[in-house]
Formats: C-alpha cells, structure tokens, sequence
C-alpha cells in the first residue's frame, strides 16, 4: 500500500521481532500503516516511504541478514528515511550499554551513505533454554541465567513516537 512504512527486523531468537512488532502497534495506533517483515522476506523497497530496521548485536557487530538487509538495498536506504534500533545489552546500567554502543556506530559507519534519522539502542534478551549451538557455549554469556531481559518497554515505545513525529512530515 503507498504510503506504508516498512518496519524490517533481523532476529535470531525472537526479541528483535517482539520489538518491532511493539513498535509497529505504535505505529497502527496513531494511523500509520505498516508492513512488518523479517528482513529475509524484503524483496523491493520501491513501495515504501520509510524503513524502520531493527538488529540485534551479535559477536561486536550488526546480526548478518540485518547487515545483507543494508547491502542488497544500500541504493533505496540512501534516499529514503531510515530508523534504525538495535538490540544488545544484557544490563540497564549505563556502563553496560557503552560496548555495544560502539558496536552499533562502528557497524553503521560501514554505510555512510545511509543516514538514519535517529539510531536507538535497547537492552536484549538471553534465555538459555533458547540458545542453540555454538551460542549456548559462549563463556561470557553463562552469567545470564536463566532468563534476562532487560528490554525497557516504555523507552521502546517513547522512542517509536519520536519517529513517529519525524517521518509524520515525510509521508
Ligand atoms: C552468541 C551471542 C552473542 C552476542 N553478542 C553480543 C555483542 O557482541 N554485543 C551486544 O551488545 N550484544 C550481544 N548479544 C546480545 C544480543 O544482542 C541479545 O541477546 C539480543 O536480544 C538478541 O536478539 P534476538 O533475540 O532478536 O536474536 C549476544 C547474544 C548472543 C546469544
């Protein structure tokens, strides 16, 4: 449909999808129409007039489909709005969102000719009864047992209506 706004996710475990899919009932309830994707099922962004792309950080930098979602369509991303969150701290203090942070900016710098509108970093989630091999073995994640998740809701939302009002103009 013209007009709508394609909210694309990459995942492996599901919380980047529950995320965008929060932010995508954003959208619906202020009367924006969207089209929710896993970033694998995106073949042409010619109909969009926005992209909203979510990714979580995975091994010091951007999930890999996310990353092969940013080549196959560089061209389009340069010249439309783009948003962009990403998923990846395991704590809510300040000192724990400073890695990946870095992460997140130096995986973005490999794109300069996409500038997104806004970029957002939100706590992740690990539940070890999900992992698979070789994931279940990294050391540094035995510490978060059974379950984290340290997704805050209301930023997620707060955020969403933030770009909210920057693409409203632009659609
Ligand atoms: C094997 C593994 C490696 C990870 N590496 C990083 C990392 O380098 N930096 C980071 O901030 N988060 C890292 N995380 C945390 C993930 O970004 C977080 O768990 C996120 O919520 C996963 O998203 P998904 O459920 O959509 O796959 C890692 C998680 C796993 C399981």
């Amino acid at each position: 449909m013209p007009g709508e706004v394609l909210i694309a996710y990459a995942t492996k475990y599901g919380s980047t999808a529950e995320v965008a899919a929060a932010i995508a009932k954003t959208f619906e309830e202020e009367g924006v129409a969207v089209e929710l994707l896993d970033v694998r099922s995106v073949r042409d962004l010619g109909d969009y007039r926005a992209v909203v792309l979510g990714v979580p950080l995975y091994n010091a930098r951007m999930l890999r489909v996310g990353r092969r979602f940013l080549a196959r369509h560089l061209r389009a991303l340069a010249e439309m709005p783009v948003e962009v969150f990403a998923l990846g701290p395991l704590g809510d203090e300040e000192k724990d969102v400073i890695v990946p942070q870095k992460q997140l900016d130096r995986s973005l710098r490999r794109w300069p000719e996409i500038r997104p509108l806004s970029t957002a970093l939100f706590g992740g989630v690990i539940d070890q009864s999900k992992l698979r091999f070789p994931d279940k073995h990294a050391p540094p994640l035995k510490q978060f047992f059974p379950t984290t998740d340290v997704r805050d809701w209301q930023a997620i939302e707060s955020w969403a209506i933030g770009v909210l009002d920057q693409l409203k103009p632009k659609l």
